[in-house]
């Protein structure tokens, strides 16, 4: 019998695989759900699944409360109408607009209208969400966040001070804790067990004892998160390797909108730690060497609380026009100063402390140095509402794999678009995690069967002994400094042909120099340089997905800024890219179509427009 990190047995049995000369100890499990990541999106899913009576499994690479939802400071959006008037179909306006109108019409509008029931179920299971003096969920303004339609400013982001997504994932794990959630803690995702198109599991290696894990599932879900650090500075955790994404790819399947990264404009210059959109929510503004609120100038009328992409934007012109702040004139400075020292003690205590520490600025006196920062993937594992994965296959846009579903960052729902608004993620994670666990629940009979695949998951020990055994001249901290410089300086926040192409050739170097990579540690045991390449073999996939539909898109859309293509094209372009990349790097495109029609009939669908803060 196999143990699980938590100490319980769970009916596994073992043996051994030969690879290369080389013995592999592999143990066999069996459930009816395996999700893979342990943060927001993978715990609500995990405790729901459990929760149903599903046998499920969650495997994680680090300790689900070290997940980078931790890391989530300044809130989780709902129309609750808590600290004024408010309604789902005006959030519903904001997404869509904020997604520049490549955002799903159908699963923005679900996701808008659960969160008020996803909210409340939250608040029941313990989240500690700052109060009003009535008692009331706190809620503060974000980005893009109107009420009627954009006339005025919305409190929407409910807010535990400015550390929800730690107060949200330490309650899911507990939920999950309670429900008897079986878990797999610090065991890396190897490879999908994929049979003729159908997913049928997972293969897994245990960090802690070096033995090999082969999973099998009616379904298996992937939450394993965005893949930020494709990118020399980042608000992600070095954790946030996109290794979902680069399974998916090796499985065959497409990723949709790679091209729309986020840049979070209010990043620490130097170190990218993130300063939570809350503090501008909160009163906070943005100057340039001049001392001036220049966001007046670029968005008259939300200024400091327009979408991340403007306010990125509009701080790299003032930069790159020579209004930066230092002695480089190369950031901008964020102000709280003004704030009552209550309101940061109270609201944005977090913040202080990172400014303190990374900045080494004491913020109710100075001014925060910042810079846009690579914060968020738009795009993803392609899917349904119901978070089935979804692929292109002989023409039809809508094809299903069956077996595999995926949530969160790691998913492209789409809910998003080519911009994210700001406190629309933490709730993508609780609205579709719950979803997917309702709809195994609809789908599946507990206790089912497997079908017998006695070969399984070979391919993935044998990708897995040659990067343990590669033997090439260039470690892997170099190829990833490469690709992370090229994303950095070649796929930004502007973008042109040329740079992009750029870009491309550059990015197709490094993939040649991955054949001579080189892994110095054989060990099995926690083999740090074996995961990080890894990871890497993860990172570089996405990399090249995302840098070649950048230079395929030939229009500026939300967060993909063409200095040569400056406007949007509906006519051309509003349509999902679908990549596929194979193991040599080769990409091929294709696209779904926008789903402009909402889910029901209680709402009109929002035709494209001009996009105006
Ligand atoms: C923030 O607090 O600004 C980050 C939260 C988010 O990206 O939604």
């Amino acid at each position: 019998m196999a143990e699980a990190s938590n100490g319980k047995s769970y009916g596994a049995t073992a043996g051994t695989i030969n690879i290369g000369g080389n013995a592999y100890k592999v143990v066999d499990h069996e459930y009816d759900v395996v999700v893979v990541g342990a943060g927001g999106a993978g715990l609500r899913a995990t405790f729901g699944l459990a929760a149903k009576g599903l046998k499920t499994a969650c495997i994680t690479k680090v300790f689900p409360t070290r997940s980078h939802t931790v890391a989530a400071q300044g809130g989780i959006s709902a129309s609750l109408g808590n600290m004024g008037p408010d309604d789902w179909r005006w959030h519903m306006y904001d997404t869509v607009r904020g997604s520049d109108w490549l955002g799903d019409q159908d699963a923005i509008e679900y996701m808008v209208r659960e969160a008020v029931p996803a909210i409340i179920e939250l608040e029941h299971y313990g989240v500690p969400f700052s109060r009003t003096p009535e008692g009331k969920i706190y809620q503060r303004p974000f980005g893009g966040m109107t009420t009627e339609f954009g006339k005025g400013i919305a409190q929407r982001t409910c807010a535990a001070a400015d550390r929800t997504g730690h107060a949200i994932l330490h309650t899911l794990y507990q939920q999950s804790l309670k429900n008897n959630a079986e878990f797999f803690i610090e065991y890396f995702a190897l490879d999908l067990i994929m049979d003729e198109g159908t997913c049928r599991g997972v293969m897994a290696w245990n960090l802690d004892d070096g033995t090999i894990h082969r999973f099998r599932a009616h379904k298996v879900v992937l939450a394993t998160g965005g893949y930020g650090r494709v990118y020399f500075t980042a608000t992600s955790a070095h954790t946030c390797t996109g290794d979902g994404g680069a399974m998916v790819l090796r499985a065959g399947l497409p990723l949709e909108d790679m091209e729309f990264i986020q840049f979070h404009p209010t990043g620490i210059y130097g170190a990218g730690c993130l300063i939570t959109e809350g503090v501008r929510g909160e009163g906070g503004y943005v100057t340039n060497s001049t001392g001036e609120r220049f966001m007046e100038r670029y968005a008259p009328s939300a200024k400091d609380l327009a979408a991340r992409d403007v306010v990125s934007r509009a701080m790299t012109i003032e930069i790159r026009e020579g209004r930066g702040c230092g002695p480089n004139h190369d950031y901008i400075e964020l102000h709280v100063e003004h704030l009552d020292p209550k309101v940061i003690h109270e609201r944005l205590p977090g913040i202080a402390e990172t400014a303190r520490i990374f900045a080494g600025v004491d913020v109710t006196r100075q001014p925060i140095p910042i810079l846009p920062t690579c914060h968020y993937n738009m795009g993803g594992i392609p899917t349904n509402h119901h978070c089935e994965v979804m692929t292109v296959k002989n023409g039809d846009p809508n094809t299903a794999v069956p077996g595999l579903m995926a949530i969160g960052e790691a998913a492209c729902v789409s809910v998003h678009g080519a911009n994210r608004l700001g406190s629309n993620s933490l709730l993508d994670l609780v609205v579709f995690g719950r979803s997917a666990a309702n709809r195994c629940a609809e789908v599946l009979t507990p206790g089912e069967s497997h079908k017998q695949l006695p070969h399984a998951g070979e391919e993935a020990i044998a990708r897995f002994d040659r990067l343990r055994h590669a033997a090439g001249g260039t470690g892997t901290a170099q190829l990833r400094l490469n690709m992370q410089r090229t994303m950095q300086n070649d796929c930004a926040v502007f973008r042109t042909q040329q740079s992009l192409d750029e870009g491309c050739a550059k990015m197709d170097q490094v993939i040649a120099g991955s054949s001579d990579i080189r892994v110095k540690d054989r060990s099995l045991i926690w083999n740090s340089d074996l995961m990080e390449t890894l990871e890497f073999e993860n990172l570089i996939v996405q990399a090249q997905a995302t840098i070649r539909s950048a230079a395929n898109r030939k229009e500026s859309r939300g967060a993909h800024a063409r200095e040569d293509f400056p406007e949007r094209d509906d006519k051309e372009w509003m349509k999902h890219t679908a990549i596929w990349v194979d193991e040599k790097g080769k990409t091929r495109i294709d696209y779904r179509p926008v789903k402009l029609q909402p889910m029901s009939n209680d709402v009109q669908s929002f035709p494209p427009k001009a996009r105006v803060y």
